[in-house]
């Protein structure tokens, strides 16, 4: 590998919370703004991406990319599928990962094991090097109702600087599908990355009336 580490880099993680199109249009979105990205995928994601979305991806990181460039018609030379215990990914060290990580869609059981720091897998190593290193975080978690225990690990990841942000759209886009409830979720994450987007129009500019 390069010694010279270029800056658009994010790791993408999928875990298993209702919510894949929101993942699928999120790395759809990170590859068209020409990011290297990172992906993990829990395997409690993959049958919900089955589930939810009709898309079978294998287990193994070069079957699963490839099941993915077909699916999304996307540029595969900057997608990295990385396998649930490839400890040597570069996002499983702080000298190497991306200084930014997204959970979308996160489940109330990874968001636990990244509260508590497990790092028993990829995923949660992953998330716990951005800790440690002082990136940024964020979480799209998924659950309802939460309970005391969702939201005291919510508060305590929050207070650690990491940006929890329910899979909660909001309506006064008016949206006409699922793609457009979809799109402002992916939106104000892109916001939040810092990553230029145009899918939805922004507030007070040029909304539709
Ligand atoms: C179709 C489906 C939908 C699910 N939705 C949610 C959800 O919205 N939120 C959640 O926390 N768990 C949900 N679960 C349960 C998680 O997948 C389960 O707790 C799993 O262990 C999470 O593992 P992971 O965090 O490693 O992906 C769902 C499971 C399935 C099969």
């Amino acid at each position: 590998m390069s010694s010279k580490i270029q800056n658009k880099r994010i790791t993408l993680a999928w875990t298993g919370a209702s919510g894949a199109p929101y993942g699928l249009r999120l790395l759809e979105s990170l590859l068209a703004a020409d990011y290297q990205v990172y992906l993990l995928v829990s395997s409690a994601a993959r049958v919900v991406l089955a589930t939810e979305h009709g898309l079978k991806l294998p287990s193994g990181p070069d079957a699963a990319k490839k099941a993915l460039v077909e699916h999304l018609g996307c540029d595969a030379s900057k997608l990295e599928v990385c396998g649930k215990e490839d400890w040597f990914s570069p996002v499983a060290s702080g000298s190497a990962a991306p200084k930014q990580m997204v959970v979308c869609p996160c489940s109330a059981g990874t968001l636990a094991s990244v509260a508590h720091g497990m790092s028993d897998n990829l995923l949660e190593r992953a998330a716990d090097v951005v800790l440690k290193e002082r990136g940024q975080l964020l979480l799209v978690v998924r659950e309802t109702p939460f309970s005391t225990l969702h939201l005291e690990n919510m508060l305590k990841l929050s207070k650690m600087g990491v940006t929890i942000m329910p899979a909660a759209p909001g309506f006064y886009h008016q949206p006409e599908s699922i793609e457009d409830l979809v799109d402002f979720m992916v939106a104000r994450i892109l916001d939040h990355l810092g990553v230029e987007q145009g899918l939805v129009p922004r507030w007070g500019y040029d909304q539709r009336q």
